[in-house]
Parts: structure tokens; C-alpha cells; sequence
């Protein structure tokens, strides 16, 4: 039987993922890096961590699968989007990769803005310059660091640099170059009237790929220290959040995902381009041929319920989540009037607001810690409800919500989800995220199945569905209005303090 690996170049560490024909998880295995933030706003990573994460996830779960090499068909890659990989003229990497949390590009995106003009922008790119995006970072580093600048001759994304280094081969997909902010949506290639306006010279670039498409092979060398077939065909893939989809099957009009995981994504299919002309929310290709995809980014989700249990722990350092989920659920829906705006290190969507801030809002005596868990976990539903509610004013009409990532793992905030989207959430049968749909797509790329929609009949099913519950519905329907009047009530308040330097 032939089995496929995916490889997940995530933020907090390197996911690698063996997979049978069927979607079976034969063998899992994940490698932690750090994260650096030299300066307030800035969030980097070194990719020699990611190089030496990848390879150690990959020769474990090919030791700990037991199989013989020649049983693995395809290796798919997929990795956090948007990140700056700056390589000079011998490949070497010149200065820490900036990540897709970066939040210092704001005075570069203005420029963007000017440069190429904001409606030209969504037309050509499918949305607004946005600080994590990769296109403000180079115009960073021309500005910034001039010295670095001057010896850049190659600029790839975080798991096209680790494609570099498996295949020698410097290559990218669809949906990933789509968040570079320089493709050109409807050609799914870059776009020379970008490129100009930015003076981002084209050689830099890799080719772009559809997701399932072979795009090299792995190294001998590489191959011989990771136990894998040399000529193993390693697949485009996609950027994290296309991958995982694949994985989820949203592949088709009508069914999206909803995944808490350090950040919160809403993620929609979609047959033909459909630009939110606010640029609210992302359109970015798909990892689908041809496809593409809507998408809402909560740059704070389970980074939320993480932030509050880890402040709590200073007083109670044995406070598990389990813990505070546990309070959370003895308050009712709406937490006794209290809410929270979750935008923690600023927010995507709906508000495009680097400055914009966290807040509890209608604190009184009567709360405690359960409330304000409760809150957290709301205030992130609510956040991702936003991205839904535009969704819908654009057309999409939705039939089925998939829940994924750390989220789908807690009964609360999968009833919140169903009671706030007023639609049935599923569960999926494996849980394993971006990596697990990138093996589907290597799938597609080594024969193993015959189109994306195939792999994922072969691989994907749902397991248990929770239903919308009418007495939560309605408590959230009341705490969501007001929940809307928070931000453009405390806006005023949230760039005060960023011009105080607080
Ligand atoms: C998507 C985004 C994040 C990263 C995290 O636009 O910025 O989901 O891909 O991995």
C-alpha cells in the first residue's frame, strides 16, 4: 500500500505526518522551535531552526512507522503563509525570516497603498496591503537595512525555503504565493504590474505551482539521512491554511471550516474570485486547481485562552484549561453581561487594526474567574463570527461548519461556535491540521488518487456534530449587538495609547 508524508513548517514547531491511502495516521511527530521578538512588534524566526525541525520530524516518523522507504510515495509541504525569507546569490540566508504575526511593516503598507492604489490593489491581489503580509516586509528591509538589501537575490516563504533545501529546487504554490501580495489572482502568477510598482524584481521570485503539482525531488543526501527514497517527488502543497482545508474537505461551495488554534481562521471555497471590496476579509487562491478561497484571520483565538491562563498561573501554577474551562461552563451564555474584545496583538479581520487593543467590557463585582474565562471564550467566537457575517453579505451561502485545531477539542467552544453561527458543527476524524492535507496532496501529485476531490472521499470524514442550541442562540444574539458597538467605541482609546508609546 503506498503511504504519504506532509510536512507543516508551523510557527511554534515542524509537523510531520504519515499517512495511509485511506487517511489513516500512521505516524506522527513534532518539533519545537522558538520565536523572537527583538523589538515590540517584530516576531522572527531562524530558518535554520525550521531546516533542523523539518528534518528531525521527518526522520522520526518514518523511524517510529516502522515501514520500508520504498512504501512512501510523495511528501506534500505546507508552513505558516506570508513569512520573508531574504537569500543572497549563494542561497545563504541573510537576516531572521520575518513571520506573518510581524506587525512593524505599518508605514510600508501605507506605501503600498500610495504606490499601486487601493482599489488596484483588490483587483489585482485580492486584497489590501496588510502588515504580516510578505510584499511590505521587502519594502522594510530597502528602507531599513540597506546593507541586507543590496545582497538579496532570492525571496521565498517559509516552506519554500525547507523545498530549497530538500530538492534544490526554488518553487511555490498558489494559495501561498497569494499572500505574498504580489500574484495576480485570476492569472495565478505574479504580477509584473506589482512587481513594478514596488521595484521587486521578478528573478527573485520562484515559480508557482498548483497545490498537487510535483515541484522537485528530494536530494540523495537528504534522502539518505532521512530514510526516504531518493527521486521521493515532493509536492507544491499549500500555504497552512489551504492545506488544512484540503484536509478538512472544504473543497466545495457551501461548507467552511472554523479552526481556534493560537489564531482563529474562518475559511471558505470558492469556485470564482470574490473580493470583499473593503478588503475585510482575505481572497486568496486555493490549494485546489483553479479554486480559491475566503478567509477571516482573529489574530488572537486560543493565544487568548492562553494569554488568561497563563496570567492566572502566576498566583496558581497548577491552573490547567481544563480548569478554567470547567469554570468557564458554570456561567450561562453571555457571562452574566460581561465581554471581551480579543484583539491582543491587533486584528485582521473585520478591522485591518494593527493598534487596535484587548478589553473586558462590563465588569462588575458579581464576576470572577469563570466569567471572565467564559468571556475570552466568547470574545473569540464573537471575533470569528464577524468574519461570517461578512461572508454572507458577500453571497456565500453556508450549509456546513467543520471545526478544527485546539478549538474542536472543547465541547464549550464547539456549542458556542454552533449556537453563535446558527449552523450544525461537525468534528473531523483526523485532527492532524495543515500537514495531514498536504499528504493529500502529495497523494494527488504521486497518481495515488486521481484529483483533490478523490483524495479527499478516499481520506476525510466527519465525526460527531453538535446542533445550534435556541436558548444560547438567543443569549448570544443580544451580547453579540453589543459586542459590534465595542471597537468603534474604543478605537479612539486603542490609537491614544499607541501615540503615548504604552
Ligand atoms: C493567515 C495567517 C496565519 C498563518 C499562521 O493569513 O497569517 O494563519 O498562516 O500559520
Amino acid at each position: 500500500m503506498p503511504y504519504l508524508l506532509g510536512l507543516d513548517v508551523g510557527t511554534s514547531g515542524a509537523k510531520a505526518v504519515l499517512i495511509a491511502e485511506d487517511g489513516r495516521v500512521v505516524a506522527t511527530a513534532t518539533e519545537e522551535y522558538p520565536l523572537h521578538t527583538p523589538q515590540p512588534l517584530w516576531s522572527e524566526q531562524d530558518p535554520a531552526d525550521w531546516w533542523r525541525g523539518s528534518r528531525a520530524a521527518l526522520r522520526r516518523v518514518v523511524q517510529e512507522s516502522g515501514l520500508p522507504a520504498a512504501e512512501i510515495v510523495g511528501l506534500g509541504l505546507t508552513g505558516q503563509m506570508h513569512g520573508a525569507v531574504f537569500l543572497d546569490a549563494q542561497d545563504r540566508v541573510i537576516r531572521p525570516a520575518l513571520l506573518w504575526n510581524d506587525q512593524r511593516t505599518g508605514p510600508q503598507c501605507d506605501e503600498i497603498t500610495r504606490r499601486v492604489g487601493a482599489k488596484r490593489l483588490i483587483a489585482i491581489a485580492g486584497n489590501p496591503a496588510l502588515t504580516g503580509f510578505q510584499a511590505p516586509k521587502v519594502l522594510w528591509l530597502r528602507q531599513h537595512e540597506p546593507e541586507h538589501y543590496a545582497r538579496v537575490r532570492r525571496l521565498l516563504l517559509p516552506k519554500d525555503y525547507i523545498r530549497l533545501l530538500l530538492t534544490g529546487e526554488a518553487a511555490t504554490d498558489a494559495s501561498d504565493a497569494a499572500g505574498t501580495l504580489l500574484l495576480d489572482l485570476e492569472r495565478r502568477d505574479w504580477s509584473d504590474e506589482l512587481l513594478a510598482a514596488l521595484e521587486i524584481p521578478r528573478a527573485w521570485l520562484p515559480r508557482v505551482y498548483e497545490g498537487p503539482q510535483v515541484t522537485g525531488r528530494l536530494r540523495a543526501e537528504v534522502a539518505a539521512e532521512l530514510g526516504l527514497p531518493s527521486d521521493l517527488p515532493v509536492i507544491a502543497g499549500g500555504g497552512d491554511n489551504a492545506a488544512a482545508a484540503v484536509g478538512t474537505g472544504i473543497i466545495r461551495d457551501g461548507v467552511i471550516s472554523s479552526s481556534i488554534g493560537t489564531s482563529g481562521v474562518l475559511f471558505a471555497h470558492s469556485d470564482a474570485i470574490r473580493r470583499d471590496p473593503e478588503g475585510r476579509l482575505h481572497t486568496f487562491c486555493h490549494a485546489v486547481p483553479g479554486a480559491y478561497h475566503l478567509m477571516a484571520v482573529t489574530l488572537s483565538a486560543g493565544g487568548a485562552l492562553q494569554w488568561l491562563r497563563n496570567s492566572l498561573r502566576a498566583l496558581a501554577p497548577e491552573l490547567s484549561y481544563d480548569d478554567l474551562v470547567r469554570q468557564a461552563a458554570a456561567v450561562p451564555p453571555g457571562a452574566e453581561g460581561l465581554l471581551f474584545l480579543p484583539y491582543l496583538s491587533g486584528e485582521r479581520t473585520p478591522h485591518r487594526d494593527p493598534l487596535a487593543r484587548g478589553a473586558f467590557v462590563g465588569l462588575t463585582l458579581r464576576h470572577g474567574v469563570g466569567h471572565l474565562a467564559r468571556a475570552v471564550m466568547e470574545g473569540v467566537v464573537f471575533s470569528l463570527l464577524d468574519g461570517l457575517t461578512i461572508m454572507r453579505e458577500l453571497g456565500l451561502d453556508i450549509d456546513e461548519v467543520r471545526a478544527i485545531g485546539g478549538g474542536a477539542r472543547n465541547a464549550l467552544w464547539r456549542q458556542m461556535q454552533a449556537d453563535m453561527f446558527g449552523q450544525p458543527l461537525h468534528r473531523m476524524r483526523a485532527e492532524e491540521g495543515p500537514a495531514f492535507g498536504a499528504a493529500l496532496l502529495a497523494g494527488v501529485g504521486a497518481g495515488v488518487y486521481p484529483d483533490v476531490g478523490a483524495a479527499v472521499q478516499a481520506a476525510v470524514a466527519t465525526t460527531d456534530t453538535v446542533h445550534p442550541d435556541p436558548t444560547g442562540a438567543a443569549a448570544y444574539a443580544r451580547q453579540y449587538a453589543i459586542y459590534r458597538e465595542l471597537y468603534p467605541a474604543l478605537r479612539p482609546a486603542f490609537h491614544h495609547l499607541a501615540q503615548l508609546g504604552a
